[in-house]
């Protein structure tokens, strides 16, 4: 059985990232969630409805102990799976100006997306080297690249994950494991349902917000073997917004 990875599958772009692996690339997909089962449980639906395979599998994936015991678990129970991609997605944001920023704010957007990354690739990494394939996706931000005020936090995350992409691509290229980064722009879902879209779409040259489903193909095409000369880079899916 060939496995792919999603955190955050329950909604928004990694529902759309799990939905695209399994149907482009046959892939039992685990949908990785922390408090909505509802949600993932319907990601699940939607990929059996279209002839696919997944599994849901609970986890904060800030938490390293829970982390770990999860992903070992399933790991126990399913010897002959092999995780094959990656898609480190979990991500959340706890926008405010740094000077008046709370230390649990600043602590628990690192947490999920940049500890959430160790946690989570360190787990399965070591099995990708001894088969000698794997595709690790990063899903980063606009904001890691160019700053926005009011998101130092969810920059700080961002940005250090760029770097640790950058930084893994060249530790293990040897073993034809790709580590490549997404960074989107404005996209439409929960995490940007409470922005002024009417507004905002006036700073992307193509004057609207980008989808959930543009973002999984992307990551598709990361994830697929036609992509095996792309390592270390980060890929934007913006709109247009360089500055
Ligand atoms: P969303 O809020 O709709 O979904 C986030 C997902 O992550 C949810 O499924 C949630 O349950 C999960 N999650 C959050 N904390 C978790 C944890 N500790 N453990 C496990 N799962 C956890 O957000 P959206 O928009 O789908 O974002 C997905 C990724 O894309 C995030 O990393 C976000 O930073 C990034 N992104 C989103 C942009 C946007 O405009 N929507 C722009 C740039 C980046």
């Amino acid at each position: 059985m060939k496995v792919a990875l999603v955190t955050g599958g329950s909604r928004g772009i990694g529902r759309a990232i799990s939905i695209q692996l399994a149907a482009d690339h046959g892939y039992h997909v685990l949908i990785n969630f922390r408090g909505n089962k509802t949600a993932a449980k319907e990601t699940l639906t939607i990929i059996e409805n279209d002839g696919g395979t997944g599994e849901l599998i609970p986890f904060d994936v800030g938490n390293a102990d829970e982390t770990q015991k999860a992903l070992a678990s399933w790991q126990k129970s399913n010897p002959d799976a092999v995780v094959e991609v990656i898609v480190n997605n979990a991500g959340i944001t706890k926008d405010g100006l740094f000077v008046w920023m709370k230390p649990d704010d600043w602590k628990t957007v690192l947490d999920t997306s940049l500890n959430g990354f160790f946690n989570v690739t360190q787990a399965f990494l070591q099995p990708m080297l001894l088969q000698r394939y794997g595709r690790i996706i990063n899903i980063v931000s606009l904001s890691g690249l160019k700053g926005t005020a009011g998101q130092v936090n969810y920059a700080a995350a961002k940005g250090a994950i760029v770097a640790a992409t950058k930084s893994l691509a060249q530790e293990v290229a040897k073993r034809n494991v790709t580590v490549n980064a997404v960074a989107p722009g404005f996209i439409a879902t929960d995490m940007t349902a409470d922005l002024d879209e009417a507004e905002l779409k006036k700073l992307v040259p193509l004057n609207r917000f980008g989808t959930a489903d543009e973002v999984a193909h992307l990551v598709s095409f990361l994830s697929s073997k036609k992509a095996a000369y792309i390592t270390g880079e980060v890929i934007n899916i913006n709109g247009g917004i360089y500055s």
